[in-house]
Order: structure tokens, then sequence, then C-alpha cells
């Protein structure tokens, strides 16, 4: 090798050092010059071929742009890799650990959601039907006309149609649709799929949301809940219904709170009653959430109507059935003591944090 190739090599190995010293992008940038830019050894030797001949600057001067052509090469990979260092460690000062954040700010308190006291309450109910026997089902909240009124012995214009102010989806040809005002278009539901597949008997409940235009009250909700029980068997009578009600009202609100069946009418069951248990909030003294009766009215019942049996295909000479149908946000209100229901829409803090 000849001194030349000597010398390039040696500011060759020189520059890759200086190179290797580099840790930052900053310092890569202040110190490019005097590796491989106009300060370093290259340019000195560049320059100093000012005095060769050509044929040998020529040739020096192509040997000593290869090297420092590897040298700038080697630079920019560098330069990727110090880029790449510096994203890292920047994130790394960044990365923020949430569960550090709460524990070291004392002043809050690790709270977690919990299921809202309608839900729990229908999910209670859901488990002391099953546990007497009962499968749950579910039904649509937009209903037709025919499943909310007709099918249920409600024709058109029935005055009877008055105990349900309804909120109308759509007035039009050819069907009415509502929203519905009770859980017993799951009835006709049911039966209509039970007959469909020939599978009664039926033993079961729908719970779900029902929709009327009431103005809220301390006992009503324009969008409230019910669970409609439906059983239709052989030899099914009132007794099996008001038995029914006893066992559940006692499963559910403990042996202290009684129910009562008083004569009523709905144009789906005959004979009707409506069923009470006694106000949990005063014991039966009477209080401003019983207008002072001493009793509540959770809801409706009544051995199935033979007009409605008829509707859906069952053979009301073979079956017979019982139907009863309950407010869920009722049974919360009365287990829970609450003397306001409206205090279950309002989403406050401190209501819904009792029930966690
Ligand atoms: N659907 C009735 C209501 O909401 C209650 C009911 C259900 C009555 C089943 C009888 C049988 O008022």
């Amino acid at each position: 090798m000849n001194l030349n190739d000597e010398l390039i090599a040696t500011i060759t190995a020189e520059a890759l050092a200086a190179l290797a010293a580099v840790d930052t992008i900053e310092e890569l940038d202040e110190r490019f010059p005097s590796i491989v830019g106009k300060r370093s050894a290259f340019a000195s030797m560049q320059k100093s071929f000012g005095s060769l001949d050509p044929e040998q600057r020529r040739e020096l001067g192509a040997r000593l742009q290869d090297a420092r052509r590897a040298v700038e090469a080697s630079v920019e990979l560098r330069r990727i890799d110090l880029r790449a260092a510096a994203r890292t460690t920047m994130l790394e000062a960044d990365r923020l650990d949430l569960g550090d954040v709460v524990v070291a700010s004392q002043s809050w308190a690790v709270t977690l959601g919990h299921a809202g006291l309608v839900g729990s309450t229908q999910a209670e109910l859901e488990d002391v039907f099953v546990a007497m026997g009962f499968t749950v089902a579910d039904g649509p909240e937009v209903e037709s006309d025919w499943y909310n009124f007709e099918a249920l012995n409600i024709p058109p214009a029935h005055p009877a149609r008055g105990m349900w102010d309804t909120f109308y989806v759509d007035l039009g040809e050819p069907e009415t649709v509502v929203l519905r005002t009770h859980t017993s278009p799951t009835q006709i539901h049911l039966m209509e799929s039970a007959v469909a597949n020939d599978s009664l008997p039926i033993h079961s409940v729908a719970p779900g949301r029902c929709y009327r235009r009431d103005t809220p009250d301390a006992r009503h909700l324009a969008a409230f809940h019910q669970i409609e029980g439906l059983v239709v068997d052989h030899h099914i009578t009132f007794a099996d219904l008001a038995g029914t009600i006893e066992t559940f009202t006692r499963a559910y609100f403990g042996p202290d709170i009684e129910s009562r069946l008083r004569p009523a009418f709905f144009p789906f069951t005959e004979p009707s009653a409506e069923f009470e248990i006694t106000c949990t909030i005063c014991h039966g003294a009477g209080c401003r959430t019983c207008s002072n009766t001493g009793w509540i009215e959770l809801g409706g019942c009544g051995m199935i109507d033979p007009a409605v049996f008829e509707s859906v295909g069952v053979d009301p000479d073979r079956w017979s059935g019982f139907a009863f149908g309950f407010g869920i946000d009722r049974c919360a209100q009365m287990r829970h003591e609450l003397s306001d229901m409206r205090a279950l829409i309002e989403n406050d803090v401190r209501f819904l944090g009792q029930f966690a």
C-alpha cells in the first residue's frame, strides 16, 4: 500500500471512531463538519491534491471520494439509530402510569360502577320466578296495535283503551304501531309460538320496559318496567294464581309483607284482580306514598279470557291459564322504601351509590 492509501485508510478509521463516540443527534450535527464535512481530514487531503499532476489527482481523488462516501453512509445510518433512540427516550419519559396517578393523588377514592337498582331488581325477580319453575322470556318494546290491544280483547275504540295512555309510533295503514303500554303483549307472542311449535304448556315470565303518556309522580314513571307472568296448562284455577302471587310476595318482600287481591277489570282476564301489598314505607299506617291507604298496588292479574285464547288459536276447552303483570320499578321502590320513584331516573350518584 502506498503512502496516500495508508493516509486515506487512517483518516477513514479516525472518522469512524469519531462517529462512534457521538451519543446524540445534536452532537452528530455539531461534529459532522470535522468528521466528513468541510473541516474534516478528507477536506484537507483533497486540498493537498492541488500540487499533483492531473492524472494522479483524478485517480487519488476518486479513491478519497469513495472512502468519504462510505463514511457519509455510516453517518446516515448512525443518524437513523440516534433518532430512534431519542424517540424511545422521549416516549419513556412521557409515559403515564394511570395507576400511579390515582395512588399519588390521595384525594381520589377509587370507585367502581355497579348494576342499577332497576336492573338488579329485575334480576332478583327473575331468580324468584325461576326458582318457582318459570322460564324467562323477552318481547319487543314497539308493538303493533294488534299485539298491544286487539289480541288482548281490546278492539279499536273500545273504552278500555283509556286505561292505557298510549304513545303512538305510527298511525298509518295497514297497522297502527305503539310503544307497548304493558308487558301483556308478550302473552300473545308466547302463546302464538307455543301453538306454532306445538309446545304448550307455558310457564313463563317476561320482564321489560313499557311506556305510558303519564306525568311522572311519586309512584309513576312514563318509561317504566313490568314483569308479565303467563301460565297455560291443564286444569289451572284461580287458586293457582292466588298461590303463585302469595308465594312470590313472601319470597321477594319477606314474611311480614302481606298481599291481597281485589276484584278488578281487565279485558284480557276473567275474572280479574288487582294485586296489592302492605305499604313498606308506613307498614300499613298510611303515608303520602300509599295515599294513606296502607296498601300499594303492584299490578293486575286474572284468568286468561277465552277471547284471548281464541285470538291465538289455543283451545279453551283443553287449556286454561292465568296471567299477571306488575311494576318492577314499584317493587324496587317498595323493597328499598323509596318515598319517590323519580329518584330512580334522576341519576344522583349520592342516591345510586347506596345500592352498590
Ligand atoms: N297489563 C296489565 C296492566 O298493565 C296488568 C295485567 C297483566 C292484568 C296480566 C292482568 C293480567 O295494567
